[in-house]
């Protein structure tokens, strides 16, 4: 059964295929398609649910649970207008936007070549001069619909850390150096979201507020995040071929930030940002002391004294490195049988960690009660340990509907199965097969995914 892989030839895919397969196969969708769908919104089906939560995981299980310097936190999308004003959001959160006054179409200023004549009904002098228009989305509050009762969606989560800085360090008992971890919604009403979910007017961010005391040693700590993001996309298998970390020059940081990167991820389209990490030094603490009046100081009680702890931000888009997961991991390869009969196969090469299903188990003929019966119980027996599916169908349909969700390996429960209680497991890469009893399936599969679910 086994057949021959050759190396991947195929160029790589386009985003046409990749949203058609996320569709087609249940990871994502457009939001409210029934009604013609809404711009810059998207759900995510069975299988992207399970994407996004594993890469949030991912993240949570490094950046909080194995390290005993930070803590995790959850904070309101929604908090008191005062929180943008100090963090400067009120003021300087905006596109340049100029507007057709011929056909109504807006444009951000930047995006046109000239601001002559407009893109798309062709007048010219028909361009308003550039305005600032404000990327926040805003709601109301209570029954009264006034600019007092206006509030903002947050536009990134790291606000809500920042004004709780004092009720955590406290409440956690923790100093400096430490950090304070939350994944969640955030909203911006970007003039122009696009190329699937990476530009998006609602998405999910993942940050890392990490404050260190003043000691000098602050340039080294932003160092070893920065290398330790690096880590984490190598672990999970990103081709370090398409990523790459930018180094901010003076002039593309804000005046208050001594140091930043960008981490970026070379999609079809070109390079795009997926995270952004930056030594803020104490401009975030500052600027909300400022407003509120309030201390959020740290006491240094051997020192006997306060001082206002520098921050180093990791902030990572969940989004976008879903969609980084799933489009690092497109594969389309030509493959040989035993005959040297050539076909291609779509492969999803998830790291087994990422991947929504790890373990596939089918029976070799769906109308045999024995080997179907025997079939469900291997996989209701591995559930708790792994994320199974059971299927039943066509062989080859079998192997290859698995392939293009990207699970690492597949169960076959076969005539033999019932004799000597083994089963092949078929890897996803290799497509070769192992023969293994049933007392050590578990172990094995372990062995084989680096662990379990
Ligand atoms: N607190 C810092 C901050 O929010 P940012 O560079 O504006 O920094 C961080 O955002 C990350 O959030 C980005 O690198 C990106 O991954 C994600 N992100 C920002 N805007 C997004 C959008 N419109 N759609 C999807 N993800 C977005």
């Amino acid at each position: 059964m086994n057949d021959q892989t050759e190396p991947p030839q195929a160029p790589r895919a386009s985003m046409d295929e990749i949203t058609g397969l996320a569709k087609r196969r249940g990871f994502i969708f457009q939001s409210s398609e029934i009604y013609g769908g809404i711009g810059g919104f998207f759900d995510y089906g069975p299988l992207g649910a399970i994407l996004k939560r594993n890469v949030k995981n991912a993240w949570w299980r490094e950046m909080v649970e194995l390290r005993d310097d930070v803590v995790g936190f959850d904070s309101s999308i929604i908090m008191h207008p005062s929180v943008w004003k100090a963090s400067g959001h009120v003021d300087a959160f905006h596109d340049r936007m100029v507007d057709c006054k011929n056909c109504k179409h807006r444009f951000r200023a930047d995006h046109l070549p000239s601001l002559d004549k407009c893109p798309d009904c062709g007048m010219s002098g028909t361009l308003t001069e550039p305005r600032n228009f404000n990327l926040m989305m805003q709601t109301t509050i209570g029954p009264m619909e006034d600019s007092a009762s206006r509030a903002y969606l947050r536009p990134e989560t790291a606000q809500g850390i920042f004004v709780n800085f004092k009720n955590i360090y406290q409440s956690a008992r923790k100093k400096p150096p430490f950090g304070i971890a939350q994944i969640g919604k955030s909203f911006r009403n970007e003039i122009t979201p696009g190329n699937f979910t990476y530009r998006q007017r609602e998405f999910e961010q993942a940050e890392l507020e990490y404050f260190v005391p003043d000691d000098g040693n602050d340039l080294k700590c932003y160092e070893e995040w920065v290398a330790r993001r690096k880590q984490w996309y190598a672990d999970y298998g990103v081709r370090p071929e398409r990523l790459r970390f930018y180094e901010l020059t003076e002039k593309e940081r804000p005046h208050y930030a001594r140091a930043g990167t960008d981490v970026e991820y070379l999609f079809p389209w070109g390079w795009g940002e997926l995270e952004s990490i930056a030594h803020r030094g104490t401009y975030d603490l500052d600027a909300h002391m400022k407003l509120s009046g309030k201390d959020l100081t740290f006491f240094d009680e051997a020192a006997k004294a306060k001082y206002t702890p520098i921050l180093i931000e990791s902030s990572a888009g969940m989004d976008r490195t879903a969609l980084t997961m799933l489009v690092d991991a497109f594969d389309n390869e030509t493959i040989k049988d035993e005959n040297g009969k050539e076909s291609s196969r779509v492969v999803l090469r998830f790291h087994p960690k990422i991947a929504p299903v790890q373990v596939g188990v089918f029976p070799i003929a769906r109308n045999k009660p024995d080997i179907v019966e025997r079939a469900k119980n291997v996989e209701v027996a591995l559930r708790p340990f792994f994320r199974t599916q059971y299927d039943e169908g066509n062989v080859g349909q079998l192997y290859r509907r698995q392939d293009e969700i990207g699970t690492p390996a597949c169960i076959m429960v076969d005539y033999e199965s019932l004799d000597d209680n083994t089963v092949t497991v078929r890897d996803r890469d290799t497509m070769r097969q192992d023969r293994v009893a049933g007392a050590q399936l578990a172990t094995y599969l372990h062995d084989k995914l680096g662990g379990g679910r």
